[in-house]
Formats: C-alpha cells, structure tokens, sequence
C-alpha cells in the first residue's frame, strides 16, 4: 500500500451559488482549529472555482474543476478549458466523471485527451472509472475497469501527479455501496494496471473510491486496501458531513 496521504475530494457538482461559499469558509476554519492529516479538496461549479479558491487561499483546502474542454482555447461556446480552470485558481480537475461520460457521451479517447490537457495546464487530473449495475450484474466489472483505467490515461501522466478514482455507477448518488471485498478487489486490479501501464508513478498514485461515501461508512473503506481516499458527492455538500468524512482519516 501507498503511503501517500489520502485525499478526500468533494464534488459539488451542478450545486451551490454565493452562499456554498460559507461552507468552504466553516470547513476551512474548522481544519485550521484541528488539522487533518487529508488532503482536502472541493471541486465546485466553474462559477465558483475562482471565488471559493480567493475564499480558500489561507487555508490547506484545494480547488478543482470537474471537467475540462481538451483544447486550450477556440470557438467552443459554453466549454471551459484547463488553463482556465488553473489561471481560476483550480489545481486539480475532475475527468471522465460517469455522469459525462454517459450524460455527455464521452468516451475513453476523449478522456484521455483531456487528461492530457489537465497535464498541459499544470492542474493534477482524478480521473473517474466505474462499472454499471448490468455490467457488474452480467460479472464484466474487472473487465469494463480495466479498460477505462488502460485507454483513458495518457502515458504522458508518468511522473506527474495524478489520480483515479473508482466510482461504481450504481453505487453513485444511491446510498449503495460495494462491499469492503468488492472495493478491494477492484482497487487491487486498478493498482496492478497503473504499476503495468505507469511504473513507478502508477504504484503511487492515489486511487479513490467514490459513490454513496458518508460520515458513517467512511472509515470502513477508507481502510480498505489500497483505498487512497474518497471522491464525495452529496455528503461534500454541508461542511459537517464533509468533516465527519475528513475525520475518518483522522
Ligand atoms: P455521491 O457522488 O457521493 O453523491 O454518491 C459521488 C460522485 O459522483 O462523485
């Protein structure tokens, strides 16, 4: 096992306006008070990104996207790039998130792309992995995984920082987990692909899991085998849950 510190990364997704800002700010004093040995991040809507990290500035607590247009800059009306993200203040980006990927219909290659464009712009990629109910019920989770993990990360990541982050589909937004097995035998296959594909830096590399993660379970799986950390969705949302998460690691 890696004895990289673990991150736990919330992600707000399509939520939170001006007043999100104070739960950075509680979250942010609270962990000046009693610092945790995570590290913590928050990946709010791009409309915030430049606001919560002025907010975050003094304090250990990261800012992410949670996605990235591949090219740097064009006639892309809507998108946001990854220079964009980092000169907003963003030093991580969430990619190939399931909710694009079947949402927006991205695929492994275009993942990748923007994988290396989080490269290019300096920002430290997690990229999200993950099975649906029918592939995990038809016995192709191990399969499904693997694949994402070979074809969405670029060789160019050796040596830089990155992550992965295993969201089982079913598991997201649901109040389902995987059992403490399931988690383990997938974060082990994710660990011998990423040291196959990626040497050293492969057997580094976090690898979070994601989907459903509460104050409750959080300690069961986060010391789970190679369990790296936690990608939170609707428990990032209030400071306290996000807290009892961030206890968990202690
Ligand atoms: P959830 O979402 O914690 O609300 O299940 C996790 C995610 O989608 O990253």
């Amino acid at each position: 096992m890696s004895s990289v510190r673990k991150m736990i990364v919330g992600n707000w997704k399509m939520n939170g306006g001006s007043a999100a800002l104070n739960e950075a700010r509680v979250l942010a004093s609270e962990l000046a008070q009693t610092p945790s040995r995570a590290r913590v991040a928050i990946c709010p809507p791009a409309t915030l990104v430049h606001r919560l990290a002025t907010t975050l500035e003094d304090s250990p607590v990261e800012v992410g996207g949670q996605d990235c247009r591949a090219e740097a800059a064009g006639a892309y009306t809507g998108c946001v790039s990854a220079e964009m993200m980092a000169d907003a203040g963003a030093s991580l980006v969430i990619v190939g998130h399931s909710e694009r990927r079947a949402g927006f219909r991205e695929d492994d290659a275009l993942i990748c792309r923007k994988v290396e464009a989080a490269v290019r712009a300096g920002l430290e990629p997690i990229v999200c992995v993950g099975e649906t109910l029918e592939e995990r019920e038809a016995g192709q989770a191990l399969e499904v995984v693997g694949r994402q993990v070979r074809q969405s990360l670029p060789k160019s990541l050796s040596g830089r920082p990155f992550a992965v982050a295993y969201e089982p589909v079913w598991a997201i937004g649901t109040g389902h987990t995987p059992t403490l097995e399931q988690i383990a035998e997938i974060h082990g296959e994710i660990r011998t692909i990423l040291r196959e594909t990626h040497g050293e830096a492969g057997g580094r590399a976090p690898i979070l899991y994601g989907g459903s993660v509460k104050p409750d379970n959080a300690r069961d799986i986060l010391s789970t085998a190679e369990v790296g950390g936690a990608l939170v969705g609707g428990a990032s949302l209030k400071a306290q849950d996000f807290l009892g998460i961030i206890r968990a690691v202690g």
